[in-house]
């Protein structure tokens, strides 16, 4: 599978409900049912669908939060494929499988600098993570890093809507500007893959093109990006191929615009 990076194989999720106390027998909800996708190098594949399709369930799957009741998910590193199932969710991160939650999740004591410096760094290594500040083997890391957010923030347009913010302590940061740190953290952090849940909720829409755009130039040097997304302007101007998921089965995949126009989506997801 030379140009995919993840492959996604009869996966079935289900959670208890509650217990059949005559019988003793749990009631179970089949949240993900046999899914099977692909995600490519090079593209932003999204994953849509309504309310409670399952889709979150499915990161929590691919990212080792969850483990799958049957199926398998496999990962393309530089040729080696490797069986992700029962891994931990660190050893996917190490994998090469980076994660943009629901929420903003960053260091809120922490700088905004702070937060983009451990981008950098690995958190599962020999030194502790608390300790990477005070770490000589990091020092000069951190030296690089610095320069980089210096050069990349500061000294250019790039990254307009960090500038001023480098000092400030993430905690007090605007929801919105909270997700676009965790974003430009994501983009850093230099994995293979990067899955999205829902990248522009939250984030003002001047905000969306810059982000999209992001994203193309993340897949054009050789990443590949699975988003959830519910912004249906965002969806048809970045998401190149989509699959929709209802109550947990796939029921439509191919291009987005082909995707977006059968009339089950139109009316369970568009209205
Ligand atoms: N840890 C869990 N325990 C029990 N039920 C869960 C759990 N996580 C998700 N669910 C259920 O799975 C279904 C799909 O949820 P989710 O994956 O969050 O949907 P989506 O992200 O598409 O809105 C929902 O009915 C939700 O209540
Ligand atoms: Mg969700």
């Amino acid at each position: 599978m030379p140009d995919v990076i993840l492959k996604i194989e009869g996966l079935d999720k289900s959670f208890a409900l509650s217990r059949n106390s005559r019988l003793g027998i749990a009631e179970r909800n089949l949240v993900v049912n046999d899914l099977n996708m692909t995600i490519e190098k090079g593209c932003i594949t999204g994953l849509i669908g309504g309310n409670g399709a399952g889709k979150t369930t499915v990161f929590n799957l691919i990212n080792g939060f969850l483990k799958a009741d049957k199926g398998n998910i496999f990962f393309n590193r530089n040729g080696e494929i490797i069986s992700c199932h029962s891994m931990k969710p660190h050893k996917i991160a190490r994998l090469g499988i980076g994660r943009m939650f629901q929420g903003a999740q960053l260091f809120e004591d922490l700088t905004v600098k702070e937060n983009l410096i451990l981008s950098f760094v690995d958190p599962v290594t020999e030194v502790p993570f608390y300790n990477i500040f005070r770490s000589r083997r990091y020092r000069k890391l951190m030296h690089d890093a610095d320069s980089y957010i210096l050069e990349k923030v500061c000294g250019s347009g790039e990254y307009a809507a960090l500038n001023n913010l480098m000092d400030v302590k993430a905690g007090s940061l605007s929801f919105a500007q909270q997700r676009m740190v965790a974003f430009v953290s994501l983009l850093w952090g230099k994995k293979d893959l990067l899955i999205l849940d829902e990248p522009t909720s939250g984030v003002h829409e001047t905000e969306w093109p810059w982000m999209g755009e992001k994203l193309k130039e993340y897949c054009h040097n050789g990443g590949a990006v699975l988003l959830i997304e519910h912004n249906i302007e965002f969806i048809s101007n970045y998401i190149e191929q989509c699959y929709y998921l209802s109550s947990g089965k796939i029921m439509f995949e191919g291009l987005t615009q082909n995707v977006l126009s059968q009339p089950d989506v139109k009316k369970d997801y568009l209205a």
